[in-house]
């Protein structure tokens, strides 16, 4: 058995290498003058389950899968299996007017080419998997994330809306704390609504838990409603950390007291490991 990790994903590889006990492949890779991406394998994989690490997130990052994913078949790999920590595209799962594509289907297709066996982290919604031709399976990054706040003396969690309640919901139990969530609407990519409601958060610390933050337009308006409610500290925690444009600044101006992410896009807040997961999935299915 190999991993590999795309330049996305280098660090969860080798996390789970030393999880899983198995070796990290040794490659070179480069980008040619004109940014096209190259790739060789050097150790003799022949015969052997190779797992690839690689997000496919920014744009980029797609093409190196797909190309460290025909270097691993070209080499007569005898199993295949994708780890992709962040699925890009997930959020475009269907048709939302007429003339759009199924982004997360179209992604999935070509990814599903060359691998035997997919397996993600807290896709934006599960039914994405079945996009995959070949089998998909999802991991949660829930119990890694509640772990790390449960020092935090959290009282609360709080879904932003309610596609992120049982995400909450799950932490909750871990941390055993109360949980509750808001109803969100969203009007365009950079603007949402929150339905006022009350929430009983006076004088606690509340943790907002979400899949994905990207604008950071959901948790900013989440956590001027808690602060309005009472709340002492909020912190913010999510799996996939995206931070567009001015999200950090956004975050902290309405008053969030901690940013929490998961390493499945790597920066500077990716305080929670993800690779302990992902090799519970290796442990529990293929060995
Ligand atoms: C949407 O339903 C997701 O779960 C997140 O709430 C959303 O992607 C966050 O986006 P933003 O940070 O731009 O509000």
């Amino acid at each position: 058995m190999y991993i590999i990790g795309g330049t996305a994903s280098k660090k969860v590889a080798e996390d789970l290498s030393k999880e899983l006990n198995v070796p990290v492949a040794n490659t070179i890779s480069k980008r040619f003058p004109d940014d096209e991406f190259y790739v060789r394998i050097l150790d003799d994989i022949s015969k052997e389950h190779v797992i690839i690490v690689q997000t496919t997130y920014p744009d980029p990052n797609i093409i190196e899968l797909l190309i460290l994913q025909n270097a691993v078949k070209e080499s007569k790999a005898k199993e295949i299996s994708v780890v992709i920590p962040y699925f890009g595209y997930a959020r475009q799962d269907t048709k939302f007017q007429d003339g759009e594509p199924i982004s997360a289907k179209a992604m999935a297709k070509l990814i599903g080419i060359n691998t035997d066996r997919v397996i993600t982290v807290d896709p934006h919604k599960e039914h994405i998997l079945d996009f995959f031709p070949t089998s998909a399976f999802s991991c949660s990054a829930i119990p890694e994330i509640a772990k790390y706040l449960k020092n935090k003396n959290i009282d609360m969690i709080l879904a932003p809306d309610k596609g992120a309640l049982n995400r909450a919901k799950n932490a909750s139990e871990i941390i055993k704390c109360d949980f509750d969530y808001m109803e969100k609407t969203r009007i365009d990519g950079e603007t949402i609504e929150i339905k006022p409601k009350k929430l009983n958060a006076k004088n606690k610390n509340v943790a907002i838990i979400d899949d994905i933050i990207s604008t950071g337009g959901t948790m900013a308006k989440s956590i001027q409603h808690l602060k309005k409610h009472g709340a002492k500290n909020v912190i913010v925690a999510c799996t996939h950390g995206l931070f567009a444009g001015n999200a950090i600044k956004k975050l902290k101006s309405a008053g969030c007291n901690e940013i929490i992410s998961t390493d499945t896009i790597q920066g500077p807040y990716s305080k929670v490991h993800i690779a302990p997961i992902i090799s519970l999935f290796f442990n529990n299915y293929t060995r």
